[in-house]
């Protein structure tokens, strides 16, 4: 008998991919799928962003870099950072990564181990749950309610920290949800914060470009008493539709980076050179192309939530952010599994269930609307003709 490590046989597989995988069965045997399922832009990423790439093919970085990514890079992203949120960031706090993922990942090994507990949001993006117990720690959910227009509740938040609380997962805008949470409800959180000054908070901002009312979005880092202890999650993959390149930042406060940077060397040594320099060209370029996509995202979030209130047995919000609804289905008498499964495989729609992101999504299912109008349309009539059979 193998010993494998128990943590790592409970880590469930993230839910989105095998509905991928299906989705794209379903279409190799000519059915005409729409997948609404995975979250990720449908555009290309920018000109200006493929051809530096092609130049830096051509041209290197060919070796190593940095263990925690090139020098302009991480000026660069500091300079973006801090100018967006008028504060100062070393370039040393940055660390480059391959994905926004692997922030998560080194925040809980960080700060896991025994007896720790780690909050995070349900429903929420799997992967923080499965990342808490591989590090072994204990996951501690706190609730997104569709009362609080998908919101955490601060003083909810504050009252689960205990003594052995290590840290806080944050996300806004939230995924599944579109959810951001308000100014005042982050200030309050911030606040109650400095009653515990051993918890440390990964605020997964990877949305934060994505938010059709900007004056709505508060970032963490605005937030000077608690710099000493907030990891910024961000990352190319949803600001610029590179999801496939595998790039993404963390701005870590100065007094952690040397853990991360050894977890780096141990790991993957760095990100590869060409995808640095096409995120640089990303961020030092023109951001017409972001506005572009946030406008887009803005009339497919219209169309879809106004056509998914007009179905039988479902309502939904208006999300604030991100490229997802999360209508609740409960008055189709149907769960969100069964829902989901039956969309796929009956109508050749991609959704993903709800309760996939954990208890408190139980009774939706989330729709991914980085598809064409067209598509939303089309999965928008064959959701009527299913659910008014
Ligand atoms: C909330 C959230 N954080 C992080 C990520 C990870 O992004 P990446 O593809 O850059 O690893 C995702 C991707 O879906 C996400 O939804």
């Amino acid at each position: 008998m193998l010993k494998l490590n128990q943590l790592i046989t409970q880590v469930h597989e993230e839910g989105a991919f095998a509905v991928s995988d299906r989705a794209m069965v379903l279409k190799a045997q000519g059915h005409p799928v729409i997948n609404l399922g995975i979250g990720q832009p449908d555009f290309l990423p920018p000109d200006h962003v493929l051809e530096a790439a092609e130049k830096a093919a051509r041209d290197g970085p060919h070796g190593y870099t940095s263990p925690i990514g090139i020098l302009p890079l991480r000026e660069a992203v500091a300079q973006t950072v801090g100018t967006r949120y008028n504060i100062e960031i070393n370039p040393d706090q940055i660390v480059i990564v391959p994905g926004g993922k692997v922030t998560i990942f080194f925040a809980t090994m960080l700060f896991g181990g025994n007896n720790s507990e780690i909050l995070y949001p349900d429903p929420g993006f799997p992967p923080y749950h499965e990342a808490i117990v591989s590090s072994g720690a204990k996951p501690v959910p706190y609730g997104i309610r569709e009362e609080a227009n998908f919101s955490f509740n601060a003083d909810e938040v504050l009252n689960l920290i205990t003594p052995q609380t290590s840290l806080i997962i944050l996300n806004s805008p939230a995924n599944p949800t579109g959810g951001v949470t308000s100014p005042q409800e982050m200030k309050k959180l911030a606040d109650g914060l400095t009653r515990h000054p051993h918890v440390a908070i990964l605020s997964d901002e990877i949305y934060g470009h994505l938010v059709y009312d900007q004056s709505q979005f508060v970032s963490l880092l605005q937030f000077e008493h608690l710099r000493d202890r907030v990891i910024l999650l961000d990352g190319w993959s949803k600001t610029f539709a590179m999801t496939g390149w595998r790039l993404g930042f963390g701005v870590w406060p100065l007094a952690l980076v040397d853990h991360v940077r050894k977890l780096v060397t141990v790991d993957h040594s760095c990100v590869n050179g060409i995808a640095q320099m096409a995120g640089l060209a990303a961020i030092t370029g023109p951001m017409d192309c972001v506005e572009g996509f946030l406008a887009s995202f803005h009339q497919r979030r219209d169309l879809l939530v106004a056509g998914l209130n007009q179905l039988p047995g479902i309502t939904c919000r208006t999300p604030g952010g991100a490229f997802y609804a999360f209508p609740n289905i409960t008055g189709t008498g149907l769960q969100s599994h069964e829902l989901a499964h039956r969309l796929l495989e009956e109508a050749y729609i991609a959704t993903i269930a709800g309760d996939s992101f954990g208890e408190n999504g139980k009774g939706y299912i989330r729709f991914s609307y980085a598809a064409s109008q067209d598509e939303l349309k089309q999965a928008l009539a064959r959701m009527a003709d299913f659910l008014n059979p």
